[in-house]
C-alpha cells in the first residue's frame, strides 16, 4: 500500500505528465517515416525545446520516484521478493529511462523484470518495450521477428496488442457512399470509432461484433480484429473486416466501404 501509494503513485504521475508534454507538443509528418513515439523534437524551435527539456526533467524524476520505491520497499528475502509491486516499480524505472532517452539503461530495467519477476503479469510488455528499445536502436528486423514470435505464443491480451504498436497515431482514409475522407486518429480506438468521431457515415448498427452492418474492405494496411464472429477466414482473406472490431496496427490504414 505505502510503496503504491507514495513512490509508485507519484512516479506514475510524473511519467503520464511528461507523456502528455510530448504529445501536445510535437506532431506527426506523414511524408516521413514516423517515430515510435513522440519523443522526438524539433530542436531548432526554442519553445519546443524547452518544453522537451521540461518533459525530460519529469522522466527523471519519475525514475527516481521508482529507484526510491525499490530502494524502501523491496524486500529480497532469501533471493526472492516478497513485495508485489517490485515489478512495477521496475516498470515505472524502464519506462522513464525510455522516454528519457536512455535506452540501454532502460532495457537493464525490462530485462530485470523478465529475469527476476517470470510469473508477473507485466512480463508480456516488459518483453514489447525490449523490443520497442531495439526499434529505437534501429535494429528494427530483429524487434519484428522478437514481436511476431511473442504474438504467436498467443498469450497476447488485446491491450498488449495495442501497446506492440509502433505509433499510437493512425491515418485512415475512408471512402463511403464515393466520398473519399482523411483522417488522423489513435490506434486504441476501433475504426468505426475513428469516422464515427470524425462525422463519417460508416454503416454500423450493434457496434458489437455480432450483426455484420460496419463490414469495409481494407484496401491498404493492417488491423487487428478485436471479436470476430461473423466473417469467414476466406472473406479476411479477402480483406473484409468488422469496422467496430478492428483497431489498426499499421501507421495508415485505408478502408472502403462501398466495396463490399
Ligand atoms: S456494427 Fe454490428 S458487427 Fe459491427
Amino acid at each position: 500500500m505505502t510503496t503504491k501509494y507514495n513512490y509508485l503513485y507519484n512516479g506514475n504521475n510524473l511519467l503520464n505528465q511528461g507523456k502528455a508534454e510530448i504529445n501536445e507538443n510535437v506532431f506527426d509528418n506523414y511524408w516521413e517515416i514516423l517515430p515510435i513515439e513522440k519523443t522526438q523534437i524539433t530542436e531548432d524551435k526554442i519553445n519546443l525545446k524547452l518544453k522537451k527539456e521540461q518533459s525530460a526533467s519529469l522522466f527523471v524524476q519519475s525514475e527516481k520516484k521508482a529507484v526510491l520505491a525499490i530502494q524502501k520497499h523491496a524486500m529480497n528475502i532469501a533471493g526472492k521478493e516478497k513485495n508485489p509491486q517490485m515489478d512495477e516499480a521496475y516498470f515505472l524505472l524502464g519506462e522513464s529511462r525510455y522516454y528519457d532517452q536512455r535506452f540501454i539503461p532502460s532495457l537493464e530495467a525490462f530485462n530485470y523484470i523478465l529475469f527476476k519477476y517470470p510469473t508477473s503479469e507485466l512480463v508480456n510488455k516488459a518483453k514489447i518495450w525490449r523490443e520497442k528499445i531495439n526499434a529505437k536502436q534501429n535494429y528494427n528486423q530483429l524487434a519484428i521477428e522478437n514481436l511476431k514470435e511473442i504474438e504467436s505464443r498467443g498469450r497476447l491480451s488485446n491491450e498488449e496488442i495495442v501497446i506492440s504498436c509502433e505509433s499510437e497515431d493512425v491515418l485512415i482514409t475512408f471512402t463511403v457512399d464515393d466520398f473519399t475522407s482523411k483522417v488522423k486518429s489513435n490506434k486504441k480506438k476501433t475504426i468505426l470509432d475513428s469516422a464515427l468521431d470524425n462525422d463519417i457515415d460508416a454503416p454500423y448498427s450493434c457496434n458489437g461484433g455480432v450483426c455484420g452492418s460496419c463490414i469495409g474492405k481494407l484496401t491498404k494496411g493492417e488491423v487487428k480484429m478485436l471479436n470476430n464472429t461473423v466473417l469467414s477466414e476466406s472473406e479476411i482473406t479477402d480483406g473484409l473486416i468488422l469496422a467496430c472490431q478492428a483497431i489498426a496496427i499499421s501507421d495508415e490504414v485505408d478502408v472502403d466501404f462501398d466495396d463490399v
